[in-house]
C-alpha cells in the first residue's frame, strides 16, 4: 500500500528552499513529489500521514555517534542507540570505532552491521579505526574494512599523534575512498586537563586543557592535507582558533571539511562551575567567545556538518569527582531542538541548519540520502517545530542519561521518522509537545 505524506513544508536540501509539496511513497522508495493539492487518491487505498504545519525533511544523518557495542553494552547497545536516534529524527548514524574491541578489523565491522540489521531501526554506518587498537602505531587494513562495510576512518577518542602515520593514512584512505575523520588533540598539551584552561579552571581549581591542544593538531592536519592533496574531516570543532584555521584552509581551496556539535554551539565553560560531570566532554566546553566563533563558522559555511558526538556513559563513570569522571554526553534526542533554537535566535537559517544535518554529512561520508528525490529511499523526518516541552529523563531512550540539557525548555521535536518507507518512530499523543 502506498503512503501519502501531505500538507507539510518539504525541504529541498539542494536548493535550500521549502516547498508546499506532498510525498507519495511506494514500497521502500519515494514514488512521486507533487505540489500540494494536486494529488487525487483515485481508487487505491492509501496510508495518509498528515504533516499539516510541520516540516518534511530528508532523514537526518548523524555522522558521529558512539554506540558502545561491542564491549560496553551497559552504556548503550546498537539497538538502544538506534532507538534514541530515530526518536531524535535521525534515520542514519555513523558509529565511531572506540568500542571494546575497537572496530579495527573486518569481523567487528560485520558484527556492527549485523546488530544494526537485527535492531531494524536507523541505518548504521561503521567508521573503522585508522590504526590497530586505535594505538596510533600500525595502520589498520583499510581495504578489508571498506569491503566489510566501513564508510570512514577515525581513531576518535584519541588522536593519531604520529604525523608520519597520519600522512600515510590520508594517502591510503584516498585510494579506498574513505574519509579520515580526525580527533584533533595534542596529548602533551591536554595531559592531566579536565576542562577548558582559562579563568574558570583557575577559579574552581581544576586542571585545564588549552585551546592550543586542539588547534596545533587542526593545523597539522591541514598541513598534511596540503602536502598530500588528500581530504581530511576535522571532528568536533570547539575553539575560535580552529574555526579560523579551517576558514583559511578552505580559502586556499584545500579539501578540508569540519563538524561541530550542539553543545559547542550552546554551552560554555561556565557549565562546569557546579562540577556537573555531565558537562565534561572532550574537547572541553570553551569560552563564550569560542561559542560565538563556532556559531559564526557554522553560519558562514566554515563548519559543514552538525553532529551529536553522542557519547553515553553510565552513572558508574559519571557520578564521580569531576577529574575522575568520563568525558562525553548523549545528544541524539536533544540535537534537533537545540539546533532549532539556534535558528530561532537568528544564528543561521532553517534551510542551512537542515542542510548541515542531511545533505552535508551524506556528502562528507559519500553515503546515500540527505535529499528527497523521486526514486530515492524513503528516509523522511517530519518535524513539529512548534512543540514545546521540558527535556526530561523519562523521554530519554538511550541507556545512559548523561546530558546537561535535562530540565531545559525545548521547542521542536521529531514527530515521525521513516526509513525505507517504514515508520520507525511516531510521537505518541502522550509525548511531550503533543
Ligand atoms: O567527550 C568525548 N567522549 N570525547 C571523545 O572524543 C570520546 C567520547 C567517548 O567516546 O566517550
Ligand atoms: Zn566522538
Amino acid at each position: 500500500m502506498a503512503t501519502w505524506i501531505r500538507n507539510g513544508r518539504l525541504a529541498d536540501t539542494i536548493t535550500g528552499v521549502f516547498e508546499e509539496k506532498d510525498l507519495i511513497i511506494e514500497g521502500k522508495r519515494i514514488e512521486k513529489i507533487i505540489p500540494r493539492g494536486q494529488f487525487s487518491e483515485g481508487g487505491e487505498s492509501l496510508d495518509i500521514i498528515e504533516a499539516d504545519g510541520m516540516l518534511v525533511l530528508p532523514g537526518l544523518i548523524d555522522m558521529h555517534v558512539h554506540l558502545r557495542e561491542p564491549g560496553e553494552e551497559y552504556k548503550e547497545t546498537i539497538q538502544t542507540g538506534c532507538l534514541a536516534a530515530v526518536a531524535g529524527g535521525f534515520t542514519a548514524v555513523a558509529c565511531m570505532p572506540n568500542t571494546i574491541p575497537p572496530n579495527d578489523c573486518r569481523s567487528v565491522t560485520e558484527f556492527i552491521l549485523e546488530q544494526a540489521m537485527r535492531a531494524g531501526l536507523a541505518r548504521v554506518y561503521p567508521i573503522a579505526a585508522i590504526t590497530m587498537g586505535r594505538k596510533g602505531t600500525v595502520m589498520a587494513e583499510f581495504g578489508d574494512l571498506k569491503a566489510a562495510g566501513a564508510v570512514g576512518l577515525s581513531d576518535d577518542g584519541s588522536p593519531v599523534a604520529d604525523s608520519g602515520i597520519m600522512r600515510c593514512a590520508l594517502e591510503y584512505s584516498r585510494y579506498y575512498d574513505l574519509k579520515v575523520i580526525s580527533h584533533c588533540e595534542d596529548l602533551r598539551l591536554s595531559e592531566g586537563g579536565v576542562m577548558h584552561e582559562g579563568e574558570i579552571s583557575t577559579r574552581i581549581g581544576l586542571p585545564g586543557i588549552p585551546s592550543a591542544a586542539e588547534e596545533v593538531m587542526v593545523h597539522r592536519d591541514i598541513c598534511l592535507s596540503e602536502l598530500t592533496g588528500c581530504p581530511v574531516h576535522i571532528a568536533h570543532v570547539s575553539s575560535a582558533g580552529s574555526v579560523e584555521l579551517i576558514r583559511r584552509a578552505k580559502d586556499k581551496g584545500l579539501p578540508v571539511t569540519a563538524e561541530t556539535t550542539p553543545h559547542y554551539l550552546t554551552l560554555d565553560h561556565s557549565s562546569v562551575i557546579g562540577y556537573d560531570t555531565s558537562a565534561k566532554v572532550n574537547p572541553p566546553l570553551r569560552t563564550r567567545e569560542d561559542v560565538e566563533a563556532v556559531r559564526k563558522g557554522l553560519a558562514e559555511g566554515v563548519i559543514d556538518v552538525i553532529v551529536t558526538d553522542h557519547a553515553p556513559h553510565s552513572s558508574l563513570e559519571k557520578e564521580l569527582e569531576f577529574d575522575k569522571a568520563a568525558s562525553g554526553m548523549i545528544g541524539l534526542q536533544s540535537a534537533l531542538p537545540l539546533v532549532l533554537s539556534l535558528v530561532d535566535e537568528g544564528c543561521l537559517s532553517l534551510s542551512r541548519a537542515v542542510q548541515k544535518m542531511t545533505i552535508a554529512p551524506a556528502r562528507v561520508l559519500g553515503v546515500e540520502g540527505g535529499h528527497l528525490r523521486e526514486g530515492s529511499p524513503a528516509d523522511v523526518t517530519i518535524v513539529d517545530t512548534d512543540a514545546r516541552y521540558v527535556f526530561s529523563r523519562d523521554m530519554i531512550l538511550s541507556k545512559s542519561r548523561n546530558t546537561p540539557f535535562l530540565g531545559r525548555e525545548m521547542k521542536g521535536i521529531a514527530h515521525l521518522t521513516m526509513i525505507g518507507g517504514r515508520v520507525v518512530w511516531q510521537r505518541k499523543a502522550s509525548h511531550p509537545g503533543s
